[in-house]
């Protein structure tokens, strides 16, 4: 039989009991987490969002222990007794309630539960279809509760805090045209325009831009955006950006906000006080030394370039990697020299999987470069290598020869790599930077055609304008771009925009869009640039990916309450799903088979 919830009435969460509370009369509900049968005694564990207390249920009180027996795992009730001490042998340590326990005097059975599909323990994690299918029971897990719960403190903050700088909040459309950031759209038919449809937004990049137009000065808002893209571990098809624009505004103010928002989340989640200003690093520096456009700056490895110290090196790969307009790069890894030829065939076959064609070896010793490729190398170029990469004694030096673009690519990987297998990455560091100077064009490899290389609202650096009327120019051209990374995440992309119609105008068009494209596509867009458009700029930190830093999760999954698997499915509601024929014909639908 189960008893009514009546007027029966929470006093306390199970979780904010103490040591003060110790001959206190409460009342908590909640879920057995499990229960023991001692000695006589019946002992509940009783689970609530803030925590775990000991139940005590005496022999003595006979109804109430019958019904105590009644109850198993997730079993919802409430009860009713005064906090006690426990004992010194029976406190417990390893949770916050340990020193109390409650005697029951009253006990409510609200309701029973089955017995659960799976085990949803940190014990006997269950594979994480199986969790996503059953997502409310993970989500009961308290490790998983307090990322969600931290993820909504966090917001909190975000909100707090842009509200106190004067930002307005400020809601943009889900249905809406596409924006392009370089993802595939979703798409949503129209019912009432026989073949029109929507896009989701991929980001509300336009509107933001629209909103600064319309003179709100200051923009901020929590916005979904949705990508078809392919995923990965810290990529979701639904995700969410801390979207914020800002007129009349610098880029040294965008990074001030930023900073200054950062160390109050870190300090308010984590009691970390952040460094700030975080370091400027340009695209071009971070390539020369990272390899990457999103260095992780918590440890060295950097990676140094030889190409003039082994130009006339008799070593084939070398010099014909420099003679197809390539480089030579080298890494110093501490305290490698004793690698096994199986440790140095790994790192082989981790270049080879990252599309290049290897990595040659060289052991740091007291007498210089031993063993690998030194027999090819001359006492001066072996000098020269040990200077410039700063080696020292039972390193190894790693050295890729190639296209740039591959070099930076394989020892950005190597490096990666090693640092979290060598354990070379700091516990709790977090390490900020900006990366500023990225270009604002890419050139297509097959088709030639010029690309946004990140962002084509973005307004070219002020001395780099006059480029875009000189074609042989393009690829110089250096945008007003900037990223914020930490530990080597992409946390957010931001830019100073063009508010110039001519500008953007002309970037478009280096684009190839045709005047019929570019006005179906963004017509509307180019026009409100011709009625008194402020300079402004913006940045969007994704949100998922910086809880996922402050709670250390391992997967975007754990951060995200109802996440999609990696085939971008519900597996709980099981979406997508078929819909009825009539919806397809009343959305003027037919399917292809
Ligand atoms: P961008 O496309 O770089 O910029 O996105 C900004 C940030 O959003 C996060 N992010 C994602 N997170 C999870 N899953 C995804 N699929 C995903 N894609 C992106 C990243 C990224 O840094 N409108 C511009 C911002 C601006 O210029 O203001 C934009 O969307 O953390």
């Amino acid at each position: 039989m189960l008893d009514n919830l009546g007027n029966l009435t929470r006093s306390h969460y199970c979780g904010d009991l103490n040591t003060d509370h110790i001959g206190q009369n409460v009342t908590v509900m909640g879920w057995v987490n499990k229960r023991r049968d001692l000695g006589g005694l019946i002992f509940i564990d009783l689970r609530d969002v803030k925590g775990i207390l000991q139940i005590v249920i005496r022999p003595e009180q006979e109804e109430i222990f019958a019904k105590a027996e009644k109850v198993r795992n997730e079993y919802v009730i409430a009860v009713c007794g005064i906090i006690n001490a426990r004992s010194e042998q029976n406190i417990n340590p390893s949770i916050p309630t340990g020193k109390i326990e409650l005697v029951a005097e009253d006990f409510y059975i609200l309701n029973d539960a089955q017995p659960l599909p799976v085990q949803f323990s940190e014990a006997a994690m269950a594979e994480e279809d199986l969790r996503l299918t059953y997502r409310y029971l993970d989500l009961r897990r308290p490790k998983l509760q307090n990322i969600i719960i931290t993820r909504h403190r966090i917001m909190q903050i975000i909100r707090d805090f842009l509200n106190n700088e004067g930002f307005y909040e400020i809601e943009t459309p889900i249905l809406m045209k596409s924006t392009p950031e370089g993802a595939r759209d979703y798409l949503v038919p129209s019912r009432v325009q026989p073949g029109k449809f929507y896009a989701l937004p991929q980001s509300p990049q336009m509107f933001k831009q629209l909103l600064m137009i319309a003179g709100f000065d200051k923009y901020y808002q929590i916005a979904r955006c949705f990508r078809d893209e392919d995923l990965r571990a810290d990529r979701q098809p639904e995700f969410t950006q801390l979207d914020i624009e800002l007129s009349f505004v610098t880029q040294a103010q965008i990074f001030d906000l930023l900073e200054r928002l950062m160390y109050k989340l870190f300090k308010g989640i984590l009691d970390v006080s952040l460094s700030i200003p975080f370091p400027i690093i340009p695209y071009a520096e971070a390539m020369e030394n990272y390899g990457c456009d999103k260095p992780d700056i918590r440890f060295g490895m950097k990676l140094n370039d030889i190409s003039t110290i082994v130009a006339n090196s008799s070593f084939n790969v070398f010099s014909s990697a420099l003679q197809n307009g390539g480089v030579v790069k080298a890494i110093a890894i501490p305290g490698a020299a004793n690698f096994s030829r199986k440790q140095q065939d790994e790192l082989i076959e981790l270049a080879k999987h990252l599309g290049g064609k290897g990595i040659a070896f060289a052991k740091v010793t007291e007498n210089g470069l031993e063993a690998g490729i030194s027999k090819f190398l001359s006492l001066e170029e072996t000098e020269a290598i040990i200077d410039v990469t700063g080696a020292v004694t039972n390193d190894l030096i790693a050295i890729a020869a190639d296209n740039y673009e591959m070099v930076c690519k394989v020892l950005s990987g190597i490096r990666n790599y090693l640092a979290e297998k060598l354990g070379l990455i700091p516990e709790d560091n977090y390490a900020f930077c900006w990366i500023t100077d990225f270009p604002l064009f890419a050139k297509n490899a097959e088709t030639g055609a010029w690309e946004p290389a990140h962002h084509m609202f973005t307004l070219p650096k002020e001395e780099h304008i006059p480029y875009l009327d000189l074609p042989e120019k393009i690829g110089e051209i250096t945008g007003q771009l900037y990223d914020l990374v930490c530990n080597g995440v992409e946390l957010s992309s931001g830019s100073i925009r063009c508010h110039r119609y001519d500008i953007q105008k002309k970037i478009f068009d280096i684009l190839g869009f045709s005047n019929k494209e570019l006005q179906d596509r963004f017509g509307f867009f180019l026009e409100a640039l011709k009625y008194g458009t402020p300079p402004h700029g913006g940045i969007a930190p994704g949100l998922d990916r910086l809880v996922m830093i402050m709670t250390k999760a391992e997967s975007i999954r754990d951060v995200i309450a109802f996440p999609k698997s990696l085939k971008a499915a519900d597996l709980m509601t099981q979406a997508p799903s078929e819909v009825e024929p009539q919806q397809w014909k009343e959305l003027h639908l037919a399917p292809t088979k």
